[in-house]
C-alpha cells in the first residue's frame, strides 16, 4: 500500500475581496423622520469637509446647523438638497434615497419638495417680485395666471402688498428676503433649506427675517433646515445641531423664539 503524501501547508487566510468586507454597521433612517442622512462622508481633494454625519429631521421641526466657518455647514446642506452627491453615507426623504436617483430625478425632488432661501435671495434681478415667487410653481406646471395670482396672495401674506412689482434691486434687503421666503414655500415642500439666510441684514431686520421664516414653514407643515454661524438665529429653531471639522459634536432641543 502506497503511502499519502503529507498534505500541503495550509494557505495563509486570504484578504476578503474589498466588496466582501463586512461594513460597519449603519442605524436605519429614524422611523417618521421626513430627512435622515447617514455616514455621509465628502472631500474635496485633501480636504475632508464631511467625515460622517448621521441626521434625522422630523416633519415640521426646524433645526439649525452651527460651526464656525469652514466646519462643513453648507457642505452638508449640499448634500441633504441633493446639489452635492457625497462620497459615501445616504440622504433619505420620505423614505426615498436621494442618490439612488439620477439628477434629472432629483432636480424635480429639488423643484418640488424642497425650497430654498440663501444669503442673497437669489432672486432673478430682472424680474418684478411677483414673478420671481410665480416662477417656482410654474416651473411645476402651474399656468402663469394662477401662479401670479397664488404668489399675489404669499407676498400680501408675507407684508409685501403692493411690492408685486418692484424689482429685487428696489427692495430692502427685508423685503427681498420675505420675497425670496414666499418663493421658497408657494410649491408646498416637505423640507426648506435656509443657508446663512440673514448674513447679509442688520440684526433688527434679520430678527424679522427669522420670525417669518420659522413661523411660515411651521404654519405650512415644512421641516427647516437652517445654516448659521450665528447663536441669534438658531435661537429661532427647534433643535441645534453643532458641526466641527465635518462630525455632529452636539445636537441639543430647545424651546424655539416667537
Ligand atoms: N467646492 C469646494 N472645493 C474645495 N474645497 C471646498 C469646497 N467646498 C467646501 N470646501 C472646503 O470644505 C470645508 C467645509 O466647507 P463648508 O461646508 O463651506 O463650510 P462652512 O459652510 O461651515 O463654512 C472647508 O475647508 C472648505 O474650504
Ligand atoms: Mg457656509
Amino acid at each position: 500500500m502506497s503511502t499519502m503524501p503529507p498534505p500541503p501547508p495550509a494557505a495563509p487566510t486570504p484578504e476578503p475581496h474589498p466588496h466582501l468586507r463586512p461594513v460597519p454597521p449603519v442605524t436605519p433612517p429614524l422611523p417618521g423622520a421626513r430627512l435622515s442622512a447617514r455616514g455621509l462622508v465628502k472631500r474635496f481633494g485633501p480636504t475632508t469637509a464631511l467625515a460622517g454625519v448621521d441626521l434625522d429631521v422630523l416633519p415640521g421641526e426646524s433645526v439649525a446647523v452651527m460651526g464656525p466657518s469652514g466646519s462643513g455647514k453648507s457642505t452638508l446642506l449640499h448634500c441633504l438638497a441633493g446639489i452635492l452627491v457625497p462620497d459615501s453615507g445616504a440622504v433619505t426623504l420620505s423614505g426615498r434615497g436621494l442618490h439612488d436617483l439620477d439628477e434629472r430625478e432629483r432636480s424635480l425632488v429639488r423643484r418640488r419638495q424642497y425650497g430654498f432661501v440663501f444669503q442673497f435671495g437669489q432672486l432673478l434681478a430682472e424680474l418684478p417680485a411677483v414673478e420671481n415667487v410665480a416662477l417656482a410653481p410654474m416651473l411645476l406646471g402651474t399656468s402663469r395666471k394662477e401662479a401670479t395670482e397664488l404668489a399675489a396672495r404669499w407676498l400680501a401674506s408675507l407684508g409685501l402688498a403692493g411690492m408685486e412689482d418692484r424689482r429685487p434691486g428696489e427692495l430692502s434687503g427685508g423685503q427681498a428676503q420675505r420675497v425670496a421666503v414666499a418663493r421658497a414655500l408657494i410649491t408646498g415642500p416637505e423640507v426648506v433649506f435656509a443657508d446663512e439666510p440673514t448674513g447679509a441684514l442688520d440684526q433688527a431686520t434679520g430678527t424679522d427675517v427669522m420670525r417669518i421664516l420659522t413661523e411660515t414653514t411651521r404654519l405650512a407643515g415644512a421641516s427647516l433646515v437652517v445654516v448659521t454661524h450665528d447663536a441669534g438665529v438658531a435661537a429661532w429653531c427647534d433643535r441645534r445641531v453643532e458641526v466641527r471639522d465635518g462630525r455632529v459634536v452636539a445636537d441639543v432641543r430647545q424651546q424655539a423664539a416667537r
